[in-house]
């Protein structure tokens, strides 16, 4: 799984320093990729491959969708950090971008990144048809606004330091990292046309996917080590965020990402969706402690 994931990892840096080096270089660019390089686990690249090629699609078209999705991952996490958001400092083991560049260009980096993942979407090294590459976009810029990763960290700001349901902490953690996953999972039924029930099913078990490692995320916060991390932990208790493990305690919580584990197991074999790629990354996901 690790040599799986250096190699996405390669790959998809490759194809984005490729695409920043053909553009203009300015001053910000250096920035956004401070921002998107080195580091980062590529995790949501790789559910994209392991359901590509479920559906045969080809690697490098897989790679470039990945990359898009990455710039809008690098670009939340610019942002989540930021004072007015998690005030976080420490990022991929480095400061993070607002301590390295100013608060001002931390903002307009992220902003760029997100933008930046349309132009891959768009970009005519994307070998697919228009009207494919416009469901992505739509998709995707879905996925990014105010019903996915934005609305869910408008909620969890919203939900610091008072009691949250369990059902709302969920809905709000799907929101804020699961819709990207579900992007991830939902890309090769949109290239391959599939009716609505296909993306339907494709984008819960993507939801349930993203809220799998949110939670994981959540129990390294929790009991993790910042030097393995490269993240500062300990901190979601501190600033009173509305998690699973604030709610139910560190075991049931444990107990519960399991359960979401296997019915999405289940889920799968029911449409003799068998992937031995896919449940090692889900193993990796809640064993990970980085
Ligand atoms: C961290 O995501 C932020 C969450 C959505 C929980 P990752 O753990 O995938 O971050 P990198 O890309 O590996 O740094
Ligand atoms: C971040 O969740 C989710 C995003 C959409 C960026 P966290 O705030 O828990 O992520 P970390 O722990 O700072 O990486
Ligand atoms: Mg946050
Ligand atoms: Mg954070
Ligand atoms: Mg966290």
């Amino acid at each position: 799984m690790k040599n799986k994931l250096v190699k996405i990892a390669k790959d998809t840096n490759l194809f984005l320093k490729q695409f920043i080096k053909k553009q203009k270089k300015t001053k910000l660019v250096t920035a956004m990729q401070y921002g998107l390089f080195p580091g980062g686990k590529k995790i949501r690249s790789k559910i994209l491959l392991d359901i590509g090629t479920i559906f045969k699609i080809e690697y490098k078209t897989l790679v470039m969708i990945g990359a898009a999705v990455e710039c809008i991952h690098a670009y939340s996490l610019i942002h989540d950090d930021l004072p007015c958001m998690d005030n976080d400092k420490l990022r991929r083991g480095k400061p993070a971008t607002h301590i390295k560049f100013g608060e001002s260009t931390a903002v307009l980096a992220g902003n760029s990144l997100l933008t930046m993942a349309f132009e891959i979407l768009t970009s005519s090294n994307l070998k697919l048809n228009k009207e494919i590459k416009v469901d992505l976009v739509q998709k995707l810029s879905e996925t990014s606004g105010h019903l996915g990763i934005a609305g869910g960290q408008y909620l969890d700001l919203s939900f610091e330091k008072k009691r949250i349901s369990k059902n709302k902490i969920i809905d709000m953690e799907i929101k804020k990292t699961g819709k990207l996953f579900s992007f991830c999972c939902v890309v090769p039924a949109i290239i391959k046309k599939k009716n609505n029930k296909d993306i339907k099913f494709f984008e819960n078990i993507g939801s349930s996917i993203g809220l799998l490692f949110q939670i994981a995320d959540d129990l390294i916060d929790f009991k993790g080590s910042s030097k393995i991390a490269g993240k500062i932990t300990g901190k979601d208790k501190k600033k009173g965020k509305a998690t699973l493990i604030n709610l139910l305690g560190y075991q049931n919580a444990i107990k519960y990402s399991n359960e979401i584990k296997f019915k999405i197991i289940k889920d799968l074999k029911k449409r003799s969706l068998k992937s031995n790629n896919l449940n090692e990354t889900l193993d990796y996901i809640l064993t990970r402690n980085k």
